[in-house]
């Protein structure tokens, strides 16, 4: 059975797309691929995980394209193989949950060993990374990095090469991530982003420099373990996000939601236009009180940790 985590984007999604600095966590949910063999050719999928409705519809001609571009950097033949892929575990397949790349790391991992390949985490990476590119265009690799090793990391991209260094939490925070219902298109809104820098770039270039102080600050926050520092950034960082376009009102009525409840901080994560927001909840109290509040108005809450 091959894992990939779920993950939770603290800091500075879509900024990190064009090189800036994000901090990502894995959340206590995962996806799982187990990959069993067949008489004949091709590939069969069985996607059995739990999903936002709609979400497995709108993302099947994606995730074709991801599996074609893994099979072919795995030099795997299925014209002359044919396997299943069954997908299952506990993460739900939504935008803003890393569900796209915990998949493709999942999926690496099942072949790895049905195939007795004996990758590495980091060969598992670069296959993922390869899958994400059907889903997201360009990613900048942070959802497959943080989908692959777990944990919370600060991750950067160079060129082509991607910095991950690993970070420590004093000790696991509740967080509360809420779940609009809708299904994003990363590609879709990552080429929005692109276009607006490009059209106006005075304008990005000063968000872009906010965003890159504010990431250096969290991380110096997120060490010294002050969460109440910590929960004002993730403030500013949604600002920041809604200043290059990419929340939306069902977002920021979560997020403000979350914030007259207690949270300490709140944001949108991940993609954006639809998908999650997290709310930072420490304590098992103020998180079910931000839940509950959530649920009350018909949305889904995942109560979950990070720093695990
Ligand atoms: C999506 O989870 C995160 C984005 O920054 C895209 C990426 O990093 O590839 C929006």
């Amino acid at each position: 059975m091959g894992v990939g985590f779920g993950k939770v984007i603290l800091f500075n999604e879509h900024f990190v797309v064009h090189g800036l600095p994000a901090i990502a966590s894995a959340i206590g949910a995962k996806t799982t691929a187990l990959v069993e063999r067949r008489v004949g050719s091709g590939i069969e999928v069985k996607d059995e995980r739990p999903e936002t409705k709609g979400y497995k519809a709108e993302k099947l001609a994606q995730q074709r394209e991801s599996l074609d571009r893994m099979l072919k950097f795995m030099n795997i033949d299925t014209e002359h193989n044919a396997f299943t892929i069954i997908l299952g575990g506990d993460l739900i397949a939504a935008s803003g949950v890393g569900a796209s790349a915990a998949s493709c790391a999942a999926i690496a991992r099942a072949f790895s060993q049905e195939l007795g390949l004996n990758y590495s985490d980091e060969k598992v990476n670069e296959v993922a990374y390869e899958g994400e590119k059907g889903y997201h265009g360009t990613p900048s690799g942070i959802d497959n990095t943080a989908a692959t090793f777990g944990g919370l990391i600060w991750y950067r991209r160079e060129g082509s090469s991607q910095l991950m260094e690993r970070m420590r939490l004093r000790k696991p925070v509740e967080i509360v991530m809420g779940n609009t219902g809708m299904v994003a298109d990363t590609k879709v809104v990552v080429a929005g982003v692109k276009e607006r820098k490009e059209r106006e770039p005075e304008k990005y270039d000063r968000i872009f420099r906010d965003a890159e102080q504010l990431v250096r600050d969290a991380r110096k926050q997120l060490e010294m373990f002050n969460l109440e520092k910590l929960g004002s950034y993730m403030n500013e960082n949604h600002r920041l996000l809604q200043q290059i376009g990419v929340s939306c009102p069902e977002l920021d009525a979560l997020v403000d939601l979350a914030r007259d409840n207690g949270a300490l901080g709140a944001k949108m994560t991940g993609t954006g236009k639809g998908g999650y927001m997290v709310a930072l909840t420490p304590g098992r109290e103020l998180q079910k009180r931000v839940a509950e509040e959530i649920e009350r108005k018909g949305f889904q809450a995942l109560r979950t940790t990070i720093g695990i």
